[in-house]
């Protein structure tokens, strides 16, 4: 076995501790200070992956090597019009946080060793706080809205079974009639949680939406919740679709419940943060009656990944599922502790990065961050909507706008060129979608950075990479020069 001596890498980096910190926030501040530029398309590098070194390099030779191999390769996800998929930025308190979650590097799955479950708390109690939830709701940070929603599943697993005077955290889901969960536009991280649930992708019976809508048809919800006749089943109410930004009728779901016995999680992953503008807010109405409750912090609270609490008024059966106790060496179980609430065994303090992020811009920070994202949502919407080369799918509600090329019947490979054009850029990155049978694209807004000025910039780049007029068939299009 090799012992540390004085001259070994790790001896010389502890010495060094100071300097090589420097060295890694030098690297990210120039990051960040080039992120507004940054391409949001990179070449992934083609070389082979450097070899396992027998004596190591030392860290910042690792540095090194890491930029010089990789960072070409490093996207301006995190910049101001990245607009792919549902993709936050991180707060300068959020990033503060996350280099300091891991010097402190605490393990935070229980309530005795140190603050970190304290901290974690009191970062749940300002999210709630700021979602405008009632007390009563509890939870944890987990890894992402899929792990959020997969809690909430699990808590509804285990409250459908109790209708069913089993415990299925005991003994599983044998000898009960099959699950049935109802929802109109679930998130696809539904069926992969109730897949790992047990409960199978086959259990989530699709209902129909409204016209041209996201949204449930709350009269076919009622519908299929008679057809259960008196059978316990799971809701999945949805605030704030992905692709259009869509919002169930949470409050006539609510009061469904008043003639039918079902649990309800909603899946609020983005559209959560509605909660905090006024304008915005009443999109929520009822969710406070939620069983459970999925929220994304790595997306609109712009925290780095991967962050998201979930939330629950039955932290009782969050227990019973999760609860570890059977390891002598864990001593007695307290269901306060996050290793008998959570997936996780350890796990580290994921809560401080958002802990700082609420504290440091408050109630009104995140109001202005949502607000100005639904903002330059609603200005690139308007360009849409007056473009002889793009028009909406949807309207746009709050950040997200979809959309397609101006032409009758768009094919896939129409959008997909398009994106690829767009990404060829660097300008800007949207993401493709399928709105009603029609091939089209997303932009969606979620980063504190963007501004009016980044949808000029992206808007530029649109025009410059969509098809020229109404084109008859598939490319090749002409393109239009392109300055800035
Ligand atoms: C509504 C909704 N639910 C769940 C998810 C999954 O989130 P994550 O990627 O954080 O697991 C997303 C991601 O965009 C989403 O928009």
């Amino acid at each position: 076995m090799s012992s540390m001596n004085d001259s070994s890498p790790l001896s010389i980096d502890r010495a060094r501790m100071p300097e090589l910190l420097q060295l890694a926030c030098d690297e990210a501040v120039r990051f960040l200070n080039g992120l507004d530029e940054r391409p949001v398309n990179r070449n992934l590098p083609q070389g082979a992956p450097p070899r396992l070194p027998r004596h190591g390099l030392g860290a910042s030779e690792a540095l090194a090597l890491l930029t010089q191999t990789y960072e070409a390769g490093i996207t301006g996800s995190a910049g101001p019009r990245y607009f792919g998929f549902v993709t936050g930025g991180s707060t300068p308190a959020a990033i503060m946080g996350d280099w300091l979650t891991t010097a402190y590097d605490q393990n935070a799955s229980d309530t005795s060793s140190s603050a970190a479950a304290q901290i974690e708390a009191s970062a749940v109690d300002m999210l709630r706080e700021l979602l405008g939830l009632p007390e009563l709701f509890d939870g944890r940070f987990v890894s992402g809205a899929t792990m959020s929603n997969f809690v909430g599943l699990a808590i509804a697993r285990q409250w459908w079974g109790k209708q069913h005077g089993a415990n299925v955290a005991v003994s599983g889901l044998a000898g009960l009639p099959k699950p049935v969960v109802l929802s109109g536009s679930p998130h696809s991280c539904i069926y992969k949680s109730l897949a790992m649930l047990g409960m199978g992708r086959a259990s989530m019976q699709l209902l129909p939406t409204l016209p041209d809508r996201e949204a449930v048809d709350v009269s076919a919800l009622e519908q299929a919740l008679r057809e259960q006749a008196g059978q316990p089943c799971i809701v999945v109410a949805n605030a704030g679709v992905v692709n259009t930004v869509d919002f169930d009728d949470i409050a006539a779901i609510v009061a469904l419940k008043r003639k039918f016995d079902f649990y309800l999680h909603v899946d609020a992953a983005f559209g959560g943060f509605a909660a905090c503008s006024p304008t915005y807010r009443h999109l929520l109405d009822g969710w406070e009656e939620a069983d459970s409750i999925a929220v994304d912090a790595h997306k609109w609270l712009n925290v780095p990944y991967d962050s998201a609490v979930q939330l629950t008024r039955h932290i009782d059966l969050q227990a019973e599922v999760f609860q570890n106790i059977a390891a002598a060496y864990l001593g007695a179980p307290n269901t306060a502790d996050a290793l008998h609430l959570t997936p996780e065994n350890s796990r580290r303090l994921r809560a401080l990065p958002a802990w700082l992020s609420l504290v440091a811009y408050g109630a009104d920070g995140y109001r202005d961050i949502v607000e100005a994202s639904c903002a330059c949502a609603a200005l690139l919407g308007e360009r849409i909507a007056a473009s002889s080369q793009f028009r909406l799918l949807a309207p746009v509600r709050m950040n997200v706008v979809s959309f397609t090329l101006q032409q009758p019947h768009p094919s896939g490979e129409q959008v997909r060129e398009f994106l690829d054009r767009l990404r060829a850029s660097g300008k800007a990155f949207l993401t493709p979608t399928m709105f009603k049978n029609t091939p089209g694209m997303r932009a969606a807004f979620s980063n504190w950075r963007t501004t009016p000025g980044d949808v000029d910039i992206a808007w530029r780049a649109m025009v410059e990479a969509a098809p020229l007029g109404r084109p008859q068939g598939p490319g090749p299009y002409k393109l239009r020069r392109y300055t800035q």
